[in-house]
């Protein structure tokens, strides 16, 4: 059956430790501790935005929380260097396994949307230099209605956006904050496990699939 599928962005299609390639040349082996650190504070910031009702865009969360690791690591960096690696930030390599299950599920007649804390601005520049931007009916942002996920209004705009009922919607997210936030919307939910270690939140739910990689959703969706 055709289904509607969003498509978490950050840490689902596009792999977020890849900017630890960039800082490596900087940073030797520190890089993929500041890329983790990055990525957590990142996200940190957004519940605690969300939290506090003070919204501020992916972009700023994201450049705030490089300061606050940079600084917290010890990590001293030019300004040509901090500004080099948030456009890198920018261009951040899909997981290989993105395009062809895409093409794949697009194929199979299913509605393929992004789904993303990211701006539609910055989502839809990193999907184009990923070469995945024409996988998409359309990309659905947060920034449209200023909160982050896992807020619930976020997964309702997107079903208004979709306009789709919340039991023929799945969301696909290796982020299992992501995942139980639509579960708790009714949405359907595919959480990509890729360092297959069955760790998620004991909050009492299941996703209603585990997948491995992109290449097992299709499978997953029958
Ligand atoms: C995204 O919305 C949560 O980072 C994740 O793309």
């Amino acid at each position: 059956m055709r289904q509607t599928l969003a498509f978490d962005v950050y840490g689902t299609l596009i792999d977020t430790q890849g900017i630890a390639a960039t800082l490596e040349g900087w940073i030797g082996e520190r890089a993929p501790v500041l890329a983790r650190a990055w990525r957590e504070k990142q996200l940190e910031y957004t519940f605690r935005r969300g939290l506090m009702g003070a919204y501020a865009d992916f972009d700023a969360c994201t450049e705030q929380a490089f300061q606050y690791c940079c600084e917290a690591l010890g990590i001293v960096l030019e300004s040509e260097q901090k500004a080099e690696l948030l456009r890198r930030y920018r261009e951040l390599p899909a997981f290989a396994d993105a395009g062809p299950a895409l093409d794949g599920l697009r194929a199979d007649g299913h509605r393929l949307f992004a789904f993303s804390n990211g701006t539609a601005e910055t989502v839809s520049g990193l999907l184009r230099n990923a070469g995945l931007e024409d996988r998409f009916e359309d990309l659905v942002s947060v920034d449209e209605i200023g909160c982050f996920k896992p807020d619930p209004r976020v997964y309702r705009h997107f079903l208004q956006r979709a306009n789709v009922l919340p039991q023929q919607a799945w969301l696909v997210s290796g982020n299992a904050f992501d995942v139980i936030g639509a579960q708790a919307a009714g949405i359907n939910t595919a959480w990509l496990d890729r360092a297959g270690e069955g760790l998620f939140d004991p909050w009492g739910g299941k996703p209603t699939a585990t997948i491995g990689g992109l290449d097992e959703l299709a499978g997953a969706l029958h």
